[in-house]
């Protein structure tokens, strides 16, 4: 089982205590799971630049700037891998810029549920505060792709909360290792009600837009061929889709 850890820290030497987290987190699933193998990734490696707006992955279904910068490596490595570790270290009461970076080049995916049923977790690393904001809001953009988010990990390295080194951040890292390993077998029950309410808004939107391209004799976008071609036009549900998808590839 590949396990893929992306960590959007600035910093990639052992100085960092988000790529430490990242690495103990990798420990505990790996001592329940003998067949998990880790990719760490730091952004520094796989340098990815900010979009430029263009919006031709929306309408034409491809990145113009993949071929310039890691991000081409960086998407086939998470659609490869079985679960997913999202980790970023809080700057400015929010995710880090590489994080940003990385979650814009993305945005399409949160068109074409392109995580769909992916087991994901998510962990941030603060000095003292947004921990919890950070990893609510990375969560949140991991939900709406369609992965199945199993645990958020706010740690911070002062004050009150997950404390880093403290009884409570062990225990909650050790569930959350076991909720990612349970999400690997029942991706469904971790489909969120965000992302639930996101696949509703878009489902409608593009059922008006392909009937009103129609009948004007004009073509659709990539994402809402993309939408249609991966059967979610006839789902009621993104748990539908999954289910269907399941079916699909076993
Ligand atoms: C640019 C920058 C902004 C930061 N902003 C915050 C912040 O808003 N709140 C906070 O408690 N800590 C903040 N910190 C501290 C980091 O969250 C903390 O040092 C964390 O451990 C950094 O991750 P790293 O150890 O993986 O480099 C900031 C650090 C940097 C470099």
């Amino acid at each position: 089982m590949k396990i893929l850890a992306l960590v959007f820290a600035a910093r990639r030497d052992e100085t960092s205590k988000t790529l430490q987290m990242t690495k103990e987190l990798c420990g505990m699933i790996g001592r329940r799971c003998e067949d998990a193998a880790f990719e760490i990734l730091t952004m520094s490696e796989l340098p990815v630049q900010a979009c430029v707006g263009c919006k031709t992955c929306f309408l034409e279904g491809f990145c113009p700037q993949d071929g310039e910068d890691g991000m081409a490596e960086l998407r086939r490595k998470v659609i490869d891998c079985d679960a997913l570790i999202a980790a970023t270290p809080v700057y400015m009461c929010s995710v880090s810029g590489w994080c940003k970076i990385f979650l814009d080049r993305c945005a399409r995916w949160c068109h074409v549920f392109e995580l769909l049923g992916k087991p994901g977790l998510v962990l941030s690393v603060t000095g003292a505060s947004g921990a919890e904001r950070a990893a609510d809001y990375l969560s949140e953009c991991l939900e709406v792709m369609g992965c199945a988010v199993a645990a958020r990990l706010p740690l911070q390295k002062l004050g009150e909360g997950l404390v880093i080194g403290g009884e409570e951040a062990r225990t909650a890292m050790e569930s959350a290792a076991e909720a990612l390993l349970d999400a690997v077998e029942h991706p469904e029950q971790y489909l969120s009600e965000r992302a639930e309410t996101q696949f509703r808004g878009i489902r409608q939107n593009y059922r008006s837009l392909e009937t009103f391209r129609l009948l004007m004799g004009q073509s659709c976008s990539d994402e809402i061929n993309t939408f249609r071609e991966r059967g979610l036009m006839g789902c009621a549900s993104l748990r539908e889709a999954l289910q269907k998808k399941g079916k699909t590839e076993s």
